[in-house]
This record gives structure tokens, C-alpha cells and sequence, in this order.
């Protein structure tokens, strides 16, 4: 049972072949790093433009490394949603087309729910036990979800603002460490101290379980305008192709220890919030993914940490955004038979639960 699986929500281009909904026989991802870069974030228009350049291509390779051919296929799934509109056009219109042409099922996945699907997809040898709590933290999403048996969900908590990978963005491109920060900043977090800066935990009030990043990057924002870092910040926005040591080279110590410091809060603010909801729901698993997941400074803390029940962390390739983990949250709906058909449409705003 093999399913050809799409997506298109953001600024990567991933198509994969999923076979029973564990066996991955083929994960291709095209990533546009290299036209977002320069300008510090996702520029919408051109990641359409940049999907439909590459759509075709990345689903032929996905094809042909997993020796599949449209007739092998059970279904086709694409994301629906959460993401940005004109990305997500760009596959589902291809899916669609597909199953139009070929007669196949179409199968309509939430990006996070695929998030969450990474994790279990890989723990072949001994499943994840249900209810689990997952954390879901990318650039567009910082959610706390119960997953129930059979794969029903329940919103324990989210950010009342920015995404912690948004905070982390914001933050290098603040610093003039280009797009994305986060992986740049938890390179460089190690070589700092991170008890350096205090930086404040949100207080949030109503619901415990909700995050908040925006007070924290605003401190930090403080911090720089408190100091006179002009030459720093413009000497990495002048670097190519930077290596760790050319960044360590431009970075002087305070920086990189209000950058540890910084670090420390965000993993702070996660892993206080998913152990408490993994403890007050009783939950036998607690799973962290999307790209913040492959933080080095966040899978430290989190195995080390004083968890009620085993911690599981997908492997740093399905951490970001692929279609491996499409394939397989679509496989739980092929069995429940949840197709969708060509109405199928790109909701920007889609909730899990
Ligand atoms: O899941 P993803 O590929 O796309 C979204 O759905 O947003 O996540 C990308 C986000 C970016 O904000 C990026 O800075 C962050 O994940 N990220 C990290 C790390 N690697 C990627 N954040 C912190 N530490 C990392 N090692
Ligand atoms: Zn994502």
C-alpha cells in the first residue's frame, strides 16, 4: 500500500513515496533556502513561483527512487493547510491533477498533524504509546497537542504570538545572521554562557499551557539597542557563505552569551509548559517535532529533564518540513477512509483540533 505524498506549505518543495504508512521508499526535499535568505524570511511570491518550478522534478525523483510508477500507487496526500495560501495551491492543484488523470484516491493532510506523524513514523521498534502530549514547534507553529488513541486531538496550548522558530529568526536577522537562525544560533549558543543575560519567563495569563516569545524577543531587541553593535552586526551581513568559525570569528563574547542566554529562556518556555501537560493528562509519551525539534540545546534538556514518561524526538531530516510524514498521517486516514475530492481547497489557517 504506497502512497505518493505532497508538500507544498511553506518554502520547501517535498514529495515521498510512503509504503504502509511506516516504510519511507523515497523522501525528496527542494529546499529555498537560497532565494529566502537574503532577504531575511519567507517572501511568499517567490516561494509560489520557486514550488512551481520544482513541483514536477521533485515528484518524478520521488517516483523513480522509490522504483514507483503512478499505477503502484493506492492514493496521492497532500497538505491542505496550515501554510502559506499560494504554496499550498501549487500542491494540492498537482495532487488533484494526478488523481484526476490516474483515478487515485486524494487524501487532504494538516502540516502539523504530519509534524506529529514524523515522530511516530520512525519509532518502528517499539510503537509510541497513546495518549501522548506533543509539543509542535516550527517557524509558523508552537502548539501543544493530547493525542488520543486512534489519532483524535486536543489543543492543550499555543503561542498567544510569535513562533519559538519565528523568535529565533527574528532574532538572527536582528544580529545579522541571515535566514534561518535557528540552526546558526544553536551552533554558536554552546561557546556562550547561557546564565550571562536574565532574560524574564512569559507569565501568561488564563491558560497556563499557552506560550509567549514576543516579550522575549523585545528584550533581547533591548539589549542590542543598549550597546553600540553596528559594526558587528553590518561585518556578518557582509559574510559569504559563512562557516561556524567565520561566525565565531565576528561575534564577540557578550553576544554569544546573551545568544546562550537566549537559548536557554526558549527551551525554558517549551519545556516547562509540555512537561506539565504531559503530567496533568496522564500522557505515556511525550513527542516533540517540527524544525525547532532538531535544536541540539532542546534535545539535551528534554532527554535530561525530569520527564512523567519517555521523550521522542524525530531524526534531524524529518524534523523540517517533508512529505515522509504526510505519507504517513495520511495513511491513518486512508484507513479510516477520509478522502477528500476535487474540492479540495488551501486553508491557510487550518486547525488540528
Ligand atoms: O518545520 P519547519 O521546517 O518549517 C515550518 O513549518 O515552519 O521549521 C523551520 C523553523 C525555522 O524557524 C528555523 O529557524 C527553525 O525551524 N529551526 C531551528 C533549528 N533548526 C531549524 N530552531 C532552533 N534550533 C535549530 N537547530
Ligand atoms: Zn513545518
Amino acid at each position: 500500500m504506497r502512497i505518493l505524498a505532497i508538500e507544498t506549505s511553506c518554502d520547501e518543495t517535498a514529495a515521498a513515496v510512503v509504503e504502509e504508512g511506516s516504510r519511507i521508499l523515497s523522501s525528496v526535499v527542494a529546499s529555498q533556502m537560497a532565494t529566502h535568505g537574503k532577504y531575511g524570511g519567507v517572501v511568499p511570491e517567490l516561494a509560489s513561483r520557486e514550488h512551481l518550478r520544482a513541483i514536477v522534478p521533485v515528484v518524478r525523483l520521488a517516483l523513480e527512487k522509490a522504483g514507483a510508477g503512478f499505477d503502484d500507487l493506492a492514493a496521492v496526500a497532500v497538505t491542505e493547510g496550515p501554510g502559506l495560501v499560494g504554496s499550498l495551491l501549487v500542491g494540492i492543484t498537482y495532487a488533484k491533477s494526478i488523481c484526476l488523470a490516474r483515478n487515485l484516491p486524494l487524501i487532504g493532510v494538516n502540516h502539523v498533524e504530519g509534524h506529529i506523524h514524523a515522530v511516530i513514523l520512525e519509532a518502528t521498534e517499539t510503537p509510541i504509546e497513546l495518549p501522548a502530549v506533543a509539543l509542535v514547534v516550527s517557524g509558523g507553529h508552537t502548539h501543544l497537542f493530547e493525542v488520543r488513541a486512534g489519532f483524535t486531538y486536543r489543543l492543550l496550548g499555543r503561542t498567544r504570538d510569535d513562533a519559538a522558530g519565528e523568535a529565533y529568526d527574528k532574532v538572527a536577522k536582528l544580529l545579522g545572521f541571515g535566514y534561518p537562525g535557528g540552526p546558526i544560533i544553536d551552533r554558536l549558543a554552546t561557546h556562550g554562557d547561557s546564565r550571562a543575560v536574565k532574560f524574564t519567563l512569559a507569565h501568561m495569563k488564563g491558560n497556563k499551557l499557552d506560550f509567549s516569545f514576543s516579550g522575549l524577543k523585545t528584550a533581547v531587541l533591548r539589549w542590542v539597542e543598549q550597546r553600540d553593535m553596528g559594526g558587528e552586526v553590518e561585518a556578518r551581513r557582509k559574510l559569504q557563505n559563512p562557516t561556524l568559525e567565520d561566525w565565531l570569528q565576528w561575534t564577540p563574547k557578550p553576544t554569544l552569551d546573551m545568544l546562550a542566554s537566549f537559548q536557554r529562556t526558549v527551551i525554558e518556555e517549551l519545556l516547562r509548559r509540555a512537561l506539565a501537560s504531559a503530567e496533568e493528562t496522564g500522557a505515556k509519551a511525550l513527542i516533540v517535532s517540527g524544525g525547532v525539534a532538531s535544536n541540539a540545546g532542546l534535545r539535551a534538556a528534554a532527554l535530561s529533564a525530569n520527564s512523567p514518561c519517555p521523550v521522542y524526538f524525530p531524526t534531524p531530516e524529518l524534523s523540517t518540513d517533508n512529505a515522509a510524514m504526510i505519507g504517513a498521517a495520511a495513511f491513518v486516514k486512508f484507513g479510516r477512509g477520509a478522502f477528500a475530492d476535487l474540492t479540495l481547497r488551501a486553508q491557510a489557517n487550518l486547525a488540528l483540533a
